[in-house]
């Protein structure tokens, strides 16, 4: 028999290992034709087509290599493989081990291309991103669940279509795999992420800024710590806005931010937080305004190596979907609902004291939640306790459900490692650069107004009439702390640990 590759080629090592290589290659294949014709592009997919299957693709040219030097090195020592076993269908023996064996390998090949495409069509799905990583991302997947995106799949934020950011993440998510394997992730994953894709391609397929309009009303209700609870609640119009020639005026917040100006900053610290350095251009006039920080000093090397960026929607909606709750916002929500019930006697302020403990351990979180508001009625009002007893055990698990969702020791995870960049009451938010302390070389400042970004149009604490007015109220402190409200930030009093700012 003429063989028409070298005779070292022809041994079963290596034809073992041919075999392993072109299953691979062929599953590879089919992966790819298939993801060319589906509509819908499964970014996640990759973790099989290049990463695991190119795994065993390579394995298996590893065998052949091994099996050929093996050979080779036999045939130096003058022991040469004659021939391949002859198959001899004549055989009885060797006809019934031949159908056998290709009859197995056509099963195990249907099996292989089914069981492949079912894990391919799996690592489309939210629950792989936010489950086969486990406790990794256990607290992004938890709070994406409670979100307003809790349909939006992953991949639509995080990767987005096109090819070329489909290329980029398959080599991240390579490293991704590695560093879960091999136990390498920070913890918590940090945000910002690095190399984010620009909002304009992934949150603008679903918010196109210029359909944006109006204004928006919220209504909050607020609990104080007092033995009463005593109530606030307060709404106001957020002026959303935005627009476009077609429909007439506009205005608002993303009129401003996104529509009308581009805006450039400067941060100096990693989570974009502290930002000395601004720059305004007008997008109608092409007019540009620097605004520069007087509280925070900036040095000439920050200034020429910082990094600048350019302000898209991550700047504001940091925590579009994976959003951590402040133990008091959670709090008032809940009591507003009456899950918690507002007439046990101090239960926001001790409901706000056990959840934000910084526990090491969601267990030990979960008992001292239980055992700490057990202990305070029984200790402070052993008559409450017995005739509330069913209020507070419904008000015990409804914090801890509050607990499970907003806080993740294993990742260090909670609303202070990742402050929400709306609002400014837990962080400093929109008055990272509305403080009224930026202030460009003309004497232009970057407003701090309260009736800039939303019109308060009532406030009532406790039974007083309210106040109201479509114009807008002025706001009113619901606890008298003179005129510091005006001139610190919201979040310098509202972040620090509960007993801390408690007067
Ligand atoms: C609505 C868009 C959106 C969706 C849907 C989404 N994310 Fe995110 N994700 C973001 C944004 C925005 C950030 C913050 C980026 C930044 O600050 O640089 C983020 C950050 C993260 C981070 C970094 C840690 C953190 O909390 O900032 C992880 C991990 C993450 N997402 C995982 C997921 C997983 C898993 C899913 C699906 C279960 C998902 N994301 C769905 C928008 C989204
Ligand atoms: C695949 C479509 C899709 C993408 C991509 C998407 N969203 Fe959304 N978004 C939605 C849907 C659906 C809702 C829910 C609408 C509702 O509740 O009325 C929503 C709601 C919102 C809301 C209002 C609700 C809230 O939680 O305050 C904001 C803000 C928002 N998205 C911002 C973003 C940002 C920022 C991004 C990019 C990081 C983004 N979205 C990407 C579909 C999307
Ligand atoms: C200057 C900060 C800022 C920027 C930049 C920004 N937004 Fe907003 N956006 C807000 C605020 C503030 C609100 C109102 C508060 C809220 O509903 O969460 C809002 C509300 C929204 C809503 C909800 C509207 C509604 O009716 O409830 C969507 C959707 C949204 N933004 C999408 C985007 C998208 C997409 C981008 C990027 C093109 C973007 N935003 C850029 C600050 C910003
Ligand atoms: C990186 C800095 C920066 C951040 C953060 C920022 N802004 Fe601004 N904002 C500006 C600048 C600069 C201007 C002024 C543009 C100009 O020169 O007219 C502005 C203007 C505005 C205006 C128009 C003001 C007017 O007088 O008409 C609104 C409304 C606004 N911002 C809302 C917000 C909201 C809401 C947030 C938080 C969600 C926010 N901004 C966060 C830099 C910022
Ligand atoms: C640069 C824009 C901007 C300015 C200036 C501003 N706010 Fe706000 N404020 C916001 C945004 C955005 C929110 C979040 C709205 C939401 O939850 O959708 C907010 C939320 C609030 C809330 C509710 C807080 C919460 O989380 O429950 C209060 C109270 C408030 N603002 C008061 C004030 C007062 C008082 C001033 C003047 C010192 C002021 N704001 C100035 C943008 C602004
Ligand atoms: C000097 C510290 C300080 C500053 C600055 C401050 N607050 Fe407060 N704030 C307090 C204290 C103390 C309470 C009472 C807390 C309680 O009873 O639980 C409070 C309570 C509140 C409450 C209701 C209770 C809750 O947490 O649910 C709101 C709303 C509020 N503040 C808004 C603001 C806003 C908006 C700003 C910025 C414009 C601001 N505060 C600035 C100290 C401060």
């Amino acid at each position: 028999m003429r063989k028409w590759l070298p005779s070292s080629f022809y041994n079963p090592i290596t034809i073992a290992g041919a075999a392993l290589a072109s299953l691979s290659f062929g599953l590879i294949l089919f992966l790819t034709v298939l993801e060319a014709f589906s509509s819908d592009n499964k970014p996640y997919a990759g973790i099989l087509t290049f990463i695991i299957l190119p795994g065993f693709l390579i394995l298996g040219l590893l065998i052949i290599a091994y099996g050929i030097i093996r050979e080779r090195r036999r045939e130096l020592q003058g022991k040469f493989r004659e021939k391949l076993p002859v198959i001899d269908l004549n055989d009885d023996k060797h006809k019934r081990a031949f159908f056998i064996f290709s009859i197995g390998t056509i099963i195990l090949i249907a099996f292989t291309a089914f069981g492949s495409f079912k894990a391919y069509e799996y690592t489309e799905s939210d629950a792989f991103c936010g489950t086969i990583c486990h406790k990794v991302m256990e607290p992004e997947y938890t709070a994406y669940k409670y979100s307003s995106h809790s349909r939006v799949g992953c991949v639509k934020c995080h990767i987005g279509p096109g090819a070329g950011w489909f290329v980029k993440s398959k080599i991240s998510g390579s490293y991704q795999v590695y560093s879960v394997l091999f136990n390498k992730f920070p913890r918590p994953i940090e945000a910002p992420i690095e190399n984010l894709r620009p909002a304009k391609e992934t949150c603008e397929q679903c918010h196109w800024p210029r359909v944006f309009y109006g204004k928006k009303e919220i209504t909050n209700t607020y609990y104080l710590s007092d033995e009463n609870n005593t109530r606030m609640i307060l709404s106001m119009l957020v002026k959303i806005g935005g627009g476009n020639q077609e429909a007439g005026v506009t205005s608002g917040i993303h009129w401003h931010m996104n529509i009308s100006n581009q805006i450039t900053y400067l941060a100096i610290d990693r989570e974009r937080q502290v930002i000395p350095w601004v720059k305004a251009k007008s997008m109608i006039t092409g007019k540009e305004t620097i605004y520069r920080s007087t509280s925070v000093p900036v040095t000439k090397g920050e200034l020429k190596n910082g990094e600048y960026r350019t302000m898209d929607c991550i700047d504001c909606h940091n925590r579009a979907t994976h959003k951590y709750n402040p133990p008091a916002t959670s709090v008032n929500q809940v009591m507003a609902a009456g899950w918690i019930d507002a007439s046990l006697p101090y239960i926001k302020s001790i409901s706000v004291k056990v959840l934000d403990r910084g526990y090491t351990t969601k267990e030990i979180a979960l008992d001292s939640i239980k055992a700490e508001v057990e202990d305070f009625y029984q200790g402070d009002y052993p008559e409450i306790y017995s005739s509330k007893k069913d209020k507070i055990e419904k008000a015990i698990s409804e914090l801890q459900d509050i607990y499970s969702r907003n806080y993740f020791p294993y990742m260090n995870v909670s609303w202070r490692k990742f402050p929400d960049n709306i609002g400014h009451m837990y962080s400093p938010g929109c008055f990272r650069c509305h403080d009224g302390k930026h202030v460009s070389s003309d004497g232009k400042v970057i407003s701090n107004d309260c009736n800039t970004c939303h019109t308060i149009l009532s406030q009532q604490i406790g039974d007083q009439k309210p106040e109201m007015s479509m114009l807008g109220v002025d706001y009113i402190h619901p606890v008298n702390i003179g005129k510091s409200w005006k001139s610190m930030l919201c979040s310098d009093c509202h972040t620090r640990q509960k007993n801390d700012y408690i007067p």
